[in-house]
């Protein structure tokens, strides 16, 4: 593990609107997030004991955000590897390209939101990681 995140991968501190009644916070066009948003996916009642992801994209620009509860998201560049607690629904991860990505420590409470700027391509996965390794390492 490193402390240094990959490039293309960052946390962004969304604008919370908030007042007595409670939290808001509104993500439009390129102002809070650093790409064209084409596609909203979240994953949410997670098994116990589940990793999801094992894949990197080829293209996909992605800004994940913990909307409720939290999770882990180990990033690996093929160089190195460094895990970031995702536990603040204002805090969103963006994951560029080229990026190994594991999802684990799931709460049960859990909904992990995704913002991509391409449409679901199974094309764009590089789903073996030897394969990811020989790509990133050229
Ligand atoms: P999968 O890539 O295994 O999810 P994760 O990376 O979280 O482990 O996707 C699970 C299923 O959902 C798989 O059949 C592909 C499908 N899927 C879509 O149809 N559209 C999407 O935008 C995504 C992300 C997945």
């Amino acid at each position: 593990m490193t402390n240094a995140f990959p490039s293309g991968c960052h946390l962004i501190q969304l604008c919370v609107k908030g007042d007595e009644r409670g939290q808001l916070v509104a993500i439009e066009g390129t102002s809070e997030v650093p790409f064209a948003i084409a596609r909203v996916y979240y994953v949410f009642a997670t098994a116990p004991d589940a990793i999801r992801g094992f894949h990197a994209h080829r293209a996909l620009n992605q800004l994940a955000v913990p909307v409720a509860g939290s999770c882990t998201m180990v990033l690996d560049d093929g160089r190195g590897r460094i895990s970031v607690p995702l536990d603040k629904p204002a805090v969103g991860l963006t994951i560029g390209p080229m990026i190994w990505h594991e999802m684990s420590d799931f709460s049960s409470d859990c909904v992990l939101m995704v913002l991509a700027n391409a449409a679901y391509d199974e094309g764009d996965y590089i789903r073996s990681y030897g394969e990811f390794l020989a790509l990133a390492r050229t």
